[in-house]
């Protein structure tokens, strides 16, 4: 649905981008992530149509970005980072008139729909001015869909909000999933991406630092450590049969807590189970620390 190659792009003598790769299969809703800065909207812009690349390839669907007359000739719909509006006219209206902006006219009984889908049909004869900060971003996003475009690229749709709109907007950035929609957007709200999103890129140094789909990132950066609190202090005969059991990695040992690493998979975790019971030891606690996102980001992103 989107493929980049060797994406470059300078303002003046500052390159942002320096060579990106992106590729965004059909039906996927992917996570494009990176700090402030790191030329996130830069790219999103260029694949919208709305800002010509330096150099390099930028397809949407059929579409080469840099070959199109006008933006409104690619099957998309774009969210901007910060979304405005007339504050004079209620969401319904606004809906009609950016229905009417197009070659093909939105009839009003899509526009109900949509609003609908948004959750804003109550609200829809109420002027957009009073709306809060996520009843203007879920107006947005109806917006990029009125068209019914194949792709939507959301730039930083949930950011800015409190965690009941964020709710509402991940909430709709997955039933544009159910619907058969491609999705890129981007975020630095690392626990919103992995709520949603089935492939992540993460974006440093103007270059594409690591892009996998969220299955493939599971087996290979979450590895399984386990804490686990014995009752009374863990002989070293004890600890050396744990450390030498099936699909265990590696022990360290604190008194009476332990950090074990394990193999992933769910067999793993019984053959250390059997291990214990074997040794007679008497459990207090016993969890699973997953590493998460925000570990992955912090340690791809360290030192570029
Ligand atoms: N029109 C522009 N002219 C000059 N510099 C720009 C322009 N747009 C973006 N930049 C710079 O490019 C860098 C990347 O910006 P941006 O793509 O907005 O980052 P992100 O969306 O990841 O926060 C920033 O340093 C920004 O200041
Ligand atoms: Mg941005």
């Amino acid at each position: 649905m989107i493929e980049v190659k060797s994406l470059k792009k300078s303002f003046k003598h500052f390159e942002v981008l320096n060579g990106l790769n992106l590729k965004v299969e059909q039906g996927e809703i992917y996570g494009f992530i990176g700090k402030n800065g790191a030329g996130k909207s830069t790219t999103m812009n260029i694949l919208a149509g709305l800002s010509k690349p330096t150099s390099g390839i930028c397809l949407v669907g059929n579409d080469d970005v840099t070959n199109i007359i006008q933006p409104s000739d690619l099957d998309l719909g774009y969210l901007p980072e910060d979304p405005r509006f007339y504050p004079w006219l209620s969401a319904y209206e606004t809906l009609v008139y950016l229905g009417d902006c197009g070659t093909h006219k939105i009839k009003p009984a899509r526009v109900h729909e949509i609003l609908e889908w948004g959750g804003l049909d109550k609200d829809k004869d109420r002027r957009v001015g009073t709306f809060s900060r996520g009843m203007k971003q879920r107006l947005g996003i109806c917006s990029a869909i009125l068209h019914d475009p194949s792709l939507l690229i959301l730039d930083e749709p949930s950011s800015a909000l409190d965690p009941q709109g964020r709710n509402d907007v991940l909430q709709l950035i997955k039933g544009l999933k159910d619907m058969g929609k491609t999705v890129l957007f981007s975020s630095h709200i690392l626990n919103d991406v992995e709520r949603v999103c089935d492939k992540i890129g993460i974006i440093a140094s103007g270059k594409m630092v690591l892009e996998k789909s969220m299955k493939d990132l599971e087996e290979s950066h979450f590895q399984s450590l386990y804490d686990v609190v014995f009752e009374d202090k863990v002989t070293e005969a004890a600890m050396n049969c744990i450390n030498s059991s099936e699909r265990v990695l590696g022990v360290e040992i604190n008194n009476q807590a332990m950090v074990i690493k394990m193999e992933d998979g769910h067999a793993s975790v019984r053959s250390l189970m059997q291990t214990i019971i074997d040794n007679d030891l008497k459990i207090v606690e016993f969890s699973r620390r997953k590493r998460t996102l925000e570990d992955i980001f912090i340690k791809e992103v360290q030192g570029l």
